[in-house]
């Protein structure tokens, strides 16, 4: 929220009274960062999509107001579905007004490209970690055959017409993969990604895609291969479960010496976290849909490295130094997929967290009792590692920018206040 000088506005704060032992179930929604990239699928076709499984998070409402405004229209039901008719979309541009919030607004940029051959959508907002490239988004663009210029922060993309091809990306971008098969698929002949990101999310869009018409093979794998098509038409789709809200509730679980049953989720995405939570002293119970975490509070020190699914994931790497703080010992943990994606360690630095950055590692000395402060979410998933940490300490620990948490997780005080935890939202004047 803007707060303008002069203007009084509201604001919203977490405010956690912790120590408080989790127990019970939770439900995971929709994965955010697959829903993100299937709305944007969903306007390449001729036609009306429901989105079935939609989280009820701030990037959606975002992404569903930029698709009102390029002509789709756009219904949220009571059974969280969202109903997408793309039949009269007639703009390929997407303003930086519309698009600052999020971070995958990029796929406006794939998804206008193949539907229109051209797309003229501002650069990206979203978290802020240290330069967040797209060089390999256009490099995929480009080979395409789209030409494209970036003048005063908006990317225009123009192609003749798009033609299949053959490309290695630099590094396993999962924006990259997932906006060059939306563009491929509606390009002449049949494209190869190499290198491409394996993600839960990029299956999902490709399954997505498919419905839709598309020929997306080999998602999930390194090797992408696309066979273009003329033209999409609606489907129905069920969103896959977001594995980082489940691991963020399975972390909170550990650190609070909780016994908390995880459902909606697919097991195998969690693989990465459960191996992790094992080693330090956590038991898991795998169900067909759900985990089990049981943890008696007494947690070993580890090293985590953070990679590429099918690695660990950098997206529950604040989560997981929050959790490390709780640790008998000192633990390593390397972020290999981000340049600077430590900024909330000053935050958790403030509920009594020990905790040395050198660069790409943390070293986190456990402590025995971190103890409530006020704190401010600094992104998404920093915001979620200071829940945790709050859920923890000792006292009150107040938690501001709540923003950022509504960006990706849906209900997150309901959720944790039904699995036993003192946590409220409250309003200020600022
Ligand atoms: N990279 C480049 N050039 C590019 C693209 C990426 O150098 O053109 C680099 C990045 O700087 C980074 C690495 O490649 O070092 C990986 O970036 P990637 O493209 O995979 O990230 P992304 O697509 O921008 C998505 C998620 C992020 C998550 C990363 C990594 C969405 C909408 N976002 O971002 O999720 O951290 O993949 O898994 O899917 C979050 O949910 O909190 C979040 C930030």
């Amino acid at each position: 929220m803007n707060v303008k000088k002069g203007v009084r506005g509201h604001m919203e704060q977490l405010v956690i009274t912790g120590q408080k032992t989790l127990s019970g179930e939770v439900f995971i929604s929709g994965a955010k960062n697959a829903v993100v990239a299937v709305i944007p699928a969903a306007i390449m076709a001729k036609g009306k999509s429901v989105i079935e499984n939609l989280p009820s998070i701030e990037d959606v409402t975002s992404l569903v107001d930029t698709l009102k405004n390029i002509g789709a229209k756009c219904e949220f039901t009571k059974d969280n579905a969202l109903i997408i008719d793309s039949s009269e979309v007639n703009k390929y541009c997407a303003t930086y007004e519309s698009v600052k919030k999020i971070r995958a607004s990029y796929y406006l940029m794939g998804a206008f490209l193949g539907r229109f051959k051209r797309a003229e959508v501002a650069m990206p907002g979203g978290c802020n970690f240290g330069t967040r490239p797209i060089d390999q988004h256009l490099r995929g663009f480009k080979a395409l055959g789209a030409d494209y210029t970036i003048q005063h922060g908006v990317v225009k993309l123009f192609a003749e017409k798009l033609v299949g091809c053959h490309i290695y990306l630099d590094m396993p971008s999962v924006g990259a993969t997932i906006n060059i098969m939306l563009a491929a698929s509606m390009a002449e002949g049949t494209t190869i990604i190499e290198n491409a990101a394996k993600e839960p999310h990029i299956v999902d869009t490709a399954n997505f895609l498919n419905m839709l018409g598309a020929k997306v093979k080999g998602a999930g794998t390194d090797v992408i291969k696309i066979t273009g098509v003329d033209e999409l038409h609606g489907a129905e789709y069920m969103i896959i479960p977001d594995q980082i809200e489940a691991g963020t509730y399975m972390i909170a679980a550990a650190m609070t010496g909780g016994d908390v049953v995880v459902k909606n989720v697919i097991p195998k995405h969690m693989d990465p976290l459960s191996a992790k939570l094992q080693e330090m002293g956590c038991m898991i119970y795998e169900g067909d849909d759900s985990i089990r975490v049981v943890s008696t509070g007494n947690l070993n020190p580890t090293t985590v490295k953070t990679m590429a699914y099918p690695g660990f994931p950098t997206d529950l790497q604040p989560q997981m130094t929050a959790l490390l703080c709780a640790a008998n010992g000192t633990s390593i943990l390397t972020e290999n997929v981000w340049d600077n994606r430590f900024q909330y360690i000053n935050e958790l630095k403030r509920l009594g967290g020990h905790i040395t950055v050198e660069g790409r590692v943390a070293v986190v000395e456990g402590v025995k009792q971190l103890m409530g402060a006020e704190v401010n979410a600094t992104d998404l998933r920093a915001g979620a590692a200071l829940v945790i940490a709050g859920l923890a300490a000792k006292g009150v620990t107040t938690i501001g920018n709540v923003k950022y948490i509504d960006r990706g997780y849906e209900k997150i005080e309901h959720k944790f206040q039904a699995i036993g935890a003192d946590i409220r939202r409250v309003k200020t004047i600022s």
